[in-house]
């Protein structure tokens, strides 16, 4: 048996030291859930759903109860119907109607009443009436804002005169996007909400930050020596995201107007990608170390301005077309839209983080609905190497390519050459891949179910802080501002079906590169 050395020994205990990460899960406590808009859509479709699934895999605690809230009335069993009918209409899996029933019971309505600004009040009693308290005995409240934007302001000022955003409940606000609409408003939102709640009472949700291959950007990164130390502008020639829809507006179509891609998809989703790639490790594992990381990221981007805009940012919009056999019409014949709509459905750019690990390393962003198939993808790209010592059978090759999949399913390949058999020189690019689900013999976890359970365990990891906001709507504003101040000439300009308008390929030819994700 050799002898340790010193050295070994340091290198030893300061692994120890840097990997402290508590292992023990934080255990889940009783809580009562206020869902503003319970009777709603986005509460019928994706989070009573959403609840119920947690509670039939048993990752609920006991003693928690849902209030649905809103203005409408009903008494707790119309409310408990309503949901039964979209519990049925929406899962997924066959289930048993008595887990059905099980959690029903734990679910209960109050309504605000018909006129606006009521007082909040007897929502106190309905809580107290309801679900467990905590072990220290104070109930733990989520109240789960599932309304129209402009509902928000009122719904937070009347918790706080009520006094149920502090005081005796632990209470916590769940908010979806958007946060604002640019950076003035989201700062006045932003105030309204410090009025009643502390910072760290805020979960503002970005759904993309609960997908599972997101989240593994920063496993990969910094848990894989092999990659971290290529993970810069000395080895990466350039990074391209893709978020490619095939479904147009739905029936959002009044909501998309007011929108457009930027707002919907770039502003946030994106920009969220792109804080990850582009971070610096972390100090530790919590979440203000990560959101500090991130937030930097957001602040470096450079400034875009009116000719970089004209330049390096491409505007499109949907016209009829083909997908998968099926005829779509155009963004402008859709639903809730203007016929002369300059609404984008399609955003495609280069940015540029100024910053010692990224400086010169174009961030190529691409986002649209309707496009020729549904896939988001992040692609590294390394440079070339240094000799084209293969001749020519190398030229149109692509130089290696790390390819985040994060849908339709979670996958991450690398992408090399190889030589092809039997040939002198002849290169093959292949990948070697990772598949979620072949690896782990199971579905990546939903995301917005990991979004829920965080919340409950109180960890903000995967929410987005007020200053990573406001710094995101710093680097998109001059763009909206821009193109409000000149509407396209030449919408619609791409088909449904495809990958967008031929200025989005342009984009990169002109610098001798092309989109890999195609
Ligand atoms: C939402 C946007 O945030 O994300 C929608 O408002 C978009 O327009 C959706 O369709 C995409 O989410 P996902 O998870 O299907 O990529």
């Amino acid at each position: 048996m050799g002898l340790r050395s010193t050295t070994e020994d340091a290198v030893a205990s300061r692994y120890l030291q840097t990997c402290d990460i508590p292992l023990a899960e934080n255990p889940l406590g009783p809580f009562v859930m206020v869902v503003f808009g319970g009777a709603g859509d986005l509460s019928q479709k994706k989070l009573l759903p959403a609840l119920f699934r947690l509670y039939r895999e048993g990752d609920l605690p006991h003693g928690f109860a849902v209030v649905g809230a809103g203005r409408a009335s009903h008494s707790d069993e119309e409310y408990r119907n309503l949901i039964r009918k979209a519990l049925r209409e929406f899962r997924e899996t066959p289930v048993e109607e008595g887990k059905i029933e099980e959690f029903l019971r734990r679910l209960f309505y109050w309504s605000e009443g018909p006129e606006e600004g009521a007082n909040f009040e007897d929502l106190r009693a309905k809580i107290e009436a309801v679900g467990a308290p905590a072990a220290d005995g104070r109930k733990q409240v989520i109240f789960y804002l599932a309304v129209p934007p402009g509902a928000t302001p009122g719904i937070v000022s009347r918790l706080r005169e009520a006094n149920l955003s502090q005081g005796r409940f632990q209470a916590r606000i769940i908010l979806e996007k958007p946060f604002g609409r640019d950076l003035r408003s989201a700062g006045a939102l932003n105030a309204v909400l410090k009025e009643a709640f502390s910072e760290d009472q805020i979960y503002r949700i970005d759904h993309y930050l609960g997908k599972e291959t997101v989240q593994n950007i920063i496993f990969l990164r910094f848990s894989n020596s092999i990659f971290e130390h290529l993970w810069n502008r000395r080895y990466i020639d350039n990074i391209q995201i893709t978020v490619a829809e095939d479904l147009g507006i739905e029936n959002r179509g009044v909501f998309y107007e007011q929108s457009g891609v930027v707002r919907d998809i770039v502003q946030n989703h994106i920009l969220q990608i792109i804080g990850l790639i582009a971070m610096e490790p972390p100090i530790g594992f919590s979440a203000d170390f990560i959101r500090d990381e991130k937030v930097k990221v957001f602040r470096a981007i450079q400034p875009v301005d009116e000719k970089y805009t004209d330049l390096f940012m491409v505007r499109g919009q949907y016209a009829s077309g083909k997908i998968n056999g099926r005829s779509v019409p155009a963004y402008r014949e859709e639903k809730g839209v203007d016929p002369n709509s300059f609404a984008p459905t399609f955003f495609a750019g280069k940015f540029y983080i100024a910053n010692w690990r990224w400086a010169g390393v174009p961030f190529y962003v691409r986002t649209g609905k309707r496009m020729t198939r549904r896939t988001t993808e992040v692609v590294i790209q390394f440079y070339q190497p240094p000799l084209r010592l293969f001749g020519r059978a190398c030229d149109t090759l692509d130089s290696n390519a790390l390819v985040l999949t994060i849908q339709p399913e979670e996958k991450i390949s690398l992408r090399f050459g190889v030589k092809y058999p039997y040939s002198a020189n002849q290169i093959y690019p292949i990948d070697m891949s990772f598949c979620y689900q072949d690896a782990f013999q199971t579905p990546p976890y939903p995301a917005y179910e990991r979004l829920l359970i965080d919340c409950l365990k109180g960890d903000l990891t995967l929410f987005v802080r007020q200053d990573q906001i406001e710094a995101m709507w710093e680097a998109v504003d001059p763009i909206l501002k821009r193109w409000e101040e000149t509407p396209p000439q030449d919408f619609p300009n791409y088909a449904a079906g495809t990958w967008g308008p031929v200025e989005a390929h342009r984009l990169l030819e002109r610098e001798g590169r092309r989109w890999i994700t195609a």
